[in-house]
């Protein structure tokens, strides 16, 4: 299993992913504000890792206070929560595991529960919500693997995998699980500029479980659909709106325009976590606006002209209309999604993922 991150005794241990793949080195944040760090730098990334990562902000911000009164635990909690939740806007996952442990903290406050007991409770349910991201990403995969074909070739974009999740992964989760079956999966990575989650991370994790993948850069998949070689595309979510758009990786959008013209199915697999029933339509999903240098250098190298404009819109939305079917833990979803998503949120009787508002 690869860390992505884990919780120590000396903090909370992030594979740095901005080195990846040519250093396997580790970070550990051993406050509250270098996990938001770790988590606007992009250490780690990927909406399920994002979601987990803040839990553990959050616990190891109770964990570290020196607070001695509720009260003022009380508004140490309110400044943790707000740094956290002001580090990438887009993946609604961060939201939840801000607000997982902030209601934890805020019933067990509120009955005059004494802090130290307060402290462990917060940090167990930081360390539960991590198993649970991984027995998500293996649900979900059995649940998505029977959509991927016997014998083909799978297009992915971004890195929605083991490195995106506590392990591994929503998208390639799918694509693991679809080979434990017995089916013959080829893999093509698009590259994903400018981040190159595709070329660093989807081939770095693929290959080392020895999962035949391709590199491709953003601009090849058309042409190789166009020649019958892609029978599927899979893609991870960072926000899945009521209504089924979805915000994934800037790029995803044109992908799914280009299988519905090629007529290859385009799933999106994800958690529940990443639904976000407070959010209407996919217009409603804010978009993180990255730096212009990670368009104008590459390996530290620059790559355009000095003072040349520059737009990095880090995601962009996938109308509901071009996705097949939407694959998480709890079942899959199929158009129309308002409905299937609404009434899953129902049948499973859980709370609808974490209100933005
Ligand atoms: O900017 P990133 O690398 O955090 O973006 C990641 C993605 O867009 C992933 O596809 C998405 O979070 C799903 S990860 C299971």
């Amino acid at each position: 299993m690869i860390p992505t991150l884990e919780w120590l005794p000396t903090g909370v241990n992030f594979l740095d992913q901005t080195k990846l793949p040519l250093e396997e080195t580790y970070v550990l944040a051993t406050d509250y504000k270098q996990v938001a760090t770790v988590i606007r730098d992009m250490i780690v990334r990927g909406a399920p890792a994002i979601g987990v990562s803040a839990a553990m902000g959050m616990a190891i911000g109770i964990d570290r206070s020196e607070a001695t009164t509720l009260e003022a635990l009380t508004a140490e909690v309110a400044t943790i929560a707000q740094t956290l939740a002001e580090t990438r806007p887009t993946a609604v996952n961060l939201f939840w595991g801000i607000d997982e442990i902030r209601s934890l903290y805020n019933t067990l406050a509120s009955q005059n529960t004494p802090i130290p007991e307060i402290k462990s409770a917060v940090v167990a349910r930081a360390q539960q919500m991590y198993d649970e991201d991984i027995a998500a990403c293996k649900q979900l995969g059995s649940n998505g693997a029977a959509l991927l074909p016997q014998q083909g070739t799978v297009l992915t974009h971004c890195n929605a995998g083991a490195l995106a999740t506590c392990g591994y992964g929503t998208a390639l989760g799918v694509i693991r699980a679809a080979i434990e079956q017995g089916h013959k999966i080829d893999v093509f990575a698009d590259e994903t500029r400018p981040f190159l989650q595709g070329a660093r991370l989807t081939a770095w994790e693929l290959m080392k479980d020895g999962i035949p993948t391709t590199v491709l850069c953003d601009n090849m998949a058309a042409h190789l659909m166009g020649q019958g070689r892609i029978q599927a595309v899979i893609v991870g979510a960072d926000r899945i709106a009521a209504n089924g758009d979805t915000a994934n990786k800037i790029g995803t959008y044109g992908v799914s325009i280009l299988a519905k013209e090629h007529n290859i199915p385009f799933y999106v697999a994800a958690p529940w976590s990443t639904i976000d029933l407070a959010t209407a339509t996919g217009k409603d999903i804010p978009i993180e606006q990255r730096s212009a240098r990670e368009v104008t250098h590459s390996n530290g190298k620059q790559m355009t002209p000095d003072n040349v404009a520059i737009e990095n819109p880090a995601f962009d939305v996938t109308p509901a209309k071009y996705i097949t079917a939407i694959i998480t833990e709890r079942g899959v979803l199929r158009a129309p999604f308002d409905q299937s998503i609404r009434q899953m949120a129902l049948e499973t009787s859980q709370e609808p993922a974490f209100s933005t508002k």
